[in-house]
């Protein structure tokens, strides 16, 4: 009798790997540095240092191969659910009739319910051990918000958090969720800050961006007189990349004990974190011989960084307040439509996967929202997650891939990060079907 195939891929507690992975050691156009706006000169590590906890900023200019993962933030993470499941999407399979293997690796399975606290967990750590007392931070669905309000709780600090204004709107259950973890939260552009106000009184019915959000949090650090705060971001910068690394470094082991290699591997990219959580590891892979897969980056048509944007000096947040970033962007100003992926909705895109890009390693595409949630619909009436609107977007792809292997009959294996469930995201589902998406 033949093996039967195996349909969820577990790992044990000594699984939760040991050490962070860091592209930049392996990438073939090493990374340009941030730039100062005015002299254009690169920006050294100490000018960080108001914002990020030190250590934080020595991990974001590191091009060491493995950064050690400290025991207490294993620990946070294996008590917040690592090592995360990997599933055979079985039924989905016979729904789209494919011979692909279709794999996801599912990032909702913790208290947050997504990818975010993988590094929420290391960044609060990291500020508690040098001191540092609150942080504050952008979200734009919620998740990011979410995970960092969990993860501060976790090391016993505070937390101040500017949301998306239309997220905020379309998801009120995330602002019960961020202060049933103790921290505050405000709609962005909020009163709170002098940036906020100068939006607001340019344009009251503002629907506010994660670049605006960003210009917020990072005001109030370096206002705050008692220098006892921080900032954190939940992606886009080259530290946040290498703590998701702990999904890629787990599906690599999860494929290896259900006997096959990725083909084809796929994540959406907001900030680019979850996308490169799953596919660094296995690009280092890739350079070293072991697989030969194909890596697709997913983005919403409304914000089409990538694959529409250049490919240049800008900055990470609209009222210019951070270094120079090289990156795929659509420009600081760029306000995407609101979409209800509100994590997919900025202008710039990491460095590191921008790099990958430029490079031919990653290839973008981009799709619009109503098939986006038509995906996301079959993936739930097949494999039962609701997933968030974000993810839905690698499941669009991942789906189009199944077909295109039904269509030439091949049997390749694709993995697809599904970074998010979308129980606090019903409302966009609720428009979908109302046939009210934009
Ligand atoms: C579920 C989910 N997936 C993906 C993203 C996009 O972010 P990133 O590209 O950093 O993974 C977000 C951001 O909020 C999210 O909440």
């Amino acid at each position: 009798m033949s093996k039967p195939e195996r349909v969820k891929i577990l790992l044990t507690e000594d699984d939760v790997p040991k050490d962070f992975y860091n592209i930049a050691a392996d990438l073939k156009t090493p990374l340009a540095p941030p730039i100062h706006p005015g002299t254009k000169e690169p920006v050294p590590q100490e000018a960080f240092y108001p914002l990020f906890p030190k250590e934080v900023v020595r991990q974001e200019y590191s091009t060491e191969r493995f950064i050690p993962i400290p025991e207490e933030v294993r620990d946070a993470l294996l008590r917040s659910g690592r090592p995360m499941p990997l599933f055979r999407a079985t039924r989905l399979e016979k729904h789209l009739k494919t011979p692909a293997k279709i794999y996801y690796k599912y990032e909702g399975a913790n208290p947050c319910g997504s990818h975010k606290p993988n590094t929420a967990i290391a960044q609060a750590y990291y500020n508690m051990k040098e001191g540092v007392e609150k942080l504050y931070t952008e979200t734009g669905a919620g998740q990011w918000g979410t995970a960092l309000a969990y993860s501060t709780m976790l090391f016993g600090l505070k937390c101040e958090v500017f949301m998306v204004k239309v997220s905020f709107e379309q998801k009120p259950y995330r602002k019960a969720m961020i202060e049933t973890y103790g921290a505050t939260i405000h709609s962005s552009p909020s009163r709170h800050t002098e940036f906020g106000k100068k939006v607001l009184a340019a344009k009251p019915d503002h629907t506010g961006s994660l670049g605006i959000a960003i210009s917020e949090a990072i005001e109030k650090v370096v206002t705050d007189p008692t220098h006892k705060s921080k900032y954190s971001l939940g992606s886009v910068l080259n530290h946040v990349m290498l703590h998701q690394t702990v999904i890629g470094q787990e599906v690599r082991a999860q494929l290896a004990l259900a006997d096959t290699k990725p083909d084809v591997v796929i994540g959406c990219i907001g900030g680019g974190s979850n996308f490169a959580g799953i596919a660094t590891p296995l690009i280092y892979d890739k350079m070293k011989g072991k697989n030969n897969a194909e890596f697709i980056a997913v983005e919403p048509a409304s914000c089409p960084s990538t694959t529409k944007g250049k490919f240049e000096y800008d900055f990470g947040d609209t009222a210019g307040m951070t270094p120079l970033l090289k990156m795929y962007t659509l420009g600081k100003d760029y306000v995407p439509s609101p979409i209800h992926a509100g994590g997919l909705r900025y202008h710039g895109m990491a460095p590191v996967v921008s790099n990958l890009i430029a490079e031919g390693m990653v290839k973008p595409v981009a799709y619009e929202q109503k098939e986006v949630f038509e995906a996301g619909v079959t993936f739930a009436r097949t494999e039962g997650i609701i997933p968030a609107p974000e993810s839905a977007h690698a499941i669009k792809a991942a789906i189009d891939q199944a077909l295109l292997c039904k269509k030439k009959n091949e049997a390749k294996t694709i993995v697809f990060n599904l970074s998010g469930h979308g129980l606090l995201d019903l409302v966009g589902y609720q428009r979908y079907f109302e046939g009210k998406l934009a």
